[in-house]
């Protein structure tokens, strides 16, 4: 397959997605990857990636230079293309003004890797440094306002200052599989049946016939998984469905009905409700609620599943962003919200991992749920934090706010649905202010809550923006949330997006 070293650009994720969405295995890897584990691989190609730093700091982020003699296919993007440059004895100065968005693409001498592109086409570009001088041996073969594709065709080295991978750069898909079929000559072997053979094949090796345990969420990640382990081993696998009480509207007999009957997944619905909420009592403070309801849900599944005798595995939706995200080079993000990937279980529980997914993108993983036969609807959700409602009533959680938080979420989501919009939106839900104003129903003066609609738009939930809906569209959710939820009397829109705001409001 194709390797991708990450020198930490936000768009690493996407290239390697690209890739594999032309059937090739490609694998994302830290930039200081020894060479000699990446050889091992025995890659087709090798892709630099882009990055936030510049090659011209001390200790800059570099690789070992040998990695350019090995007759392996090299392609440098952005960050990527001034490592090549500056390592194989050409210049990169420091930008004064740097280039971001849109920008024309020139091209004055083709190469394979820009074979079939149009003399001028449109591509996004993102950087500040800029190649100055290119190495021995280099040609340049296409520019911006400054030298951006460069390449030295007989040692197929290649570098782009753009970014060929984000869909505003018009003939980037062309590019990539001019990089991965005409210059490395990559294999087609990646197919997500294959996958789901293969996975199955190894977790019946794995398992033999002992018993696997999984927190089944509901969520699509850990409802792929348990049907996938499933098809494995069948009865063996025993799954825990806590409802918490912060779930969304009629969230356990759904997952009920939808993997337990249908699927006929063996799951021990556990009743939690009283106490994530008498631990609750009192509190407001949004980081003591994630830590309440963190601890809470590790109480009660390690209670549960030391209940099942004999369970040696323990299986997790673990997906291949999650593993990329662990051994990345950027680091933990700085820490806004103690959050991301709740349902965090003691890693002192002595059960062997299970994780089928660990290879797979999102979108791959839905696939794979489809696959499986899981509906369309179901492997589309919109992602769920692990603290639920709890995070979605602002200040002290009770469970009248609960009840009057989920009819309103509910009213939202079935309004997108309708209007065809739940699966244009990353992430929509309804917040509950503490907030309580002054109305009119009728002849009578209402004084009730403040519902908050919100819903973002986002590749990476990192940065994301307020999605844009017609009008027409938030009138009808507000005229039906303020007639329909008793104890709602005002309905805003959130406008703001993040940063500097966050999607959640806790
Ligand atoms: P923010 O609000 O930080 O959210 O913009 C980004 C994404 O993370 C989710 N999120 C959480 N997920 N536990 C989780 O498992 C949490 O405590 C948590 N807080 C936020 C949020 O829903 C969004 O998808």
């Amino acid at each position: 397959g194709i390797i991708l070293l990450d020198f930490g650009s936000q768009y690493n994720q996407l290239i390697a997605r690209r890739i594999r969405e032309l059937g090739v295995y490609s694998e994302v890897l830290p930039f200081n990857t020894p060479l000699a584990d990446i050889l091992e691989r025995k890659p087709s190609g090798i892709i630099l990636s882009g990055g936030p730093s510049s090659v011209n700091v001390e200790n800059a982020r570099l690789v070992e230079r040998s990695l350019f003699e090995q007759e392996i296919p090299v392609l440098g993007i952005c960050y990527g293309m001034q490592l090549l440059t500056h390592m194989l004895g050409g210049k990169v100065k420091k930008g004064n003004k740097g280039e971001y968005g849109k920008a024309t693409l020139e091209i004055i001498k083709s190469s394979a890797l820009l074979s079939g592109v149009g003399r001028f086409s449109t591509v996004w570009m993102s950087h500040f440094d800029e190649v100055q001088e290119v190495p021995a041996g280099f040609a340049i073969n296409a520019q911006t306002d400054v030298i951006s594709s460069v390449s030295d065709e007989k040692k197929k080295i290649y570098g782009v200052q753009f970014h060929p991978e984000v869909s505003h750069t018009e003939e980037g898909a062309r590019m990539i599989e001019n990089f991965v079929f005409g210059i490395c000559k990559a294999p087609k072997n990646w197919k997500l049946t294959n996958y789901i053979d293969k996975t199955v094949a190894e977790i019946k090796e794995k398992v033999g016939d002992q018993k696997v345990i999984l927190g089944l969420s509901g969520g699509v990640d850990s409802s792929v998984a348990a049907v996938l382990i499933h098809k494995a081993i069948g009865d063996q696998l025993q799954c825990i469905f806590v409802d918490t009480g912060l779930l969304r509207k009629d969230e356990a007999e759904k997952v009920m009905t939808n993997y337990g009957e249908h699927f006929q997944l063996k799951i021990k619905l556990i009743d939690a409700k009283r106490r994530f909420m008498s631990k609750l009592e009192g509190v407001a403070d949004p980081e003591e609620k994630r830590k309440i309801i963190g601890n809470e849900f590790v109480a009660v599944f390690d209670e549960e599943s030391h209940k099942i005798e004999g369970a040696k595995f323990l299986a997790q939706g673990t997906i291949y962003p999650d593993v990329i995200e662990s051994q990345s080079v950027k680091g933990p993000s700085a820490v806004i919200k103690s959050h991301h990937n709740v349902g965090g279980l003691p890693e002192e529980m002595d059960f062997k991992l299970l994780e089928p997914l660990r290879e797979l993108f999102k979108d791959e993983v839905r696939k794979v749920g489809e696959e499986l036969g899981i509906p369309h609807h179901l492997v589309h959700r919109h992602p769920f934090p692990g603290p639920g409602l709890g995070i979605r009533i602002l200040g002290e959680v009770s469970e009248e706010k609960v009840e009057i938080l989920q009819q309103a979420d509910d009213i939202f989501i079935e309004e997108l649905y309708k209007n065809n919009l739940y699966e244009q939106v990353s992430q929509a839900f309804v917040v509950l202010l503490p907030v309580k104003s002054v109305g009119v129903m009728g002849d009578e003066r209402t004084y009730e809550y403040t519902a908050v609609v919100r819903s973002a738009n986002t590749i990476d939930f990192m940065t994301a923006t307020f999605s844009k809906f017609p009008w027409e569209f938030l009138e009808k959710v507000s005229n039906r949330i303020i007639n329909e939820v008793r104890g709602i009397n005002r309905v805003t829109y959130d406008i703001s997006s993040k940063p500097p705001a966050t999607i959640e409001w806790e």
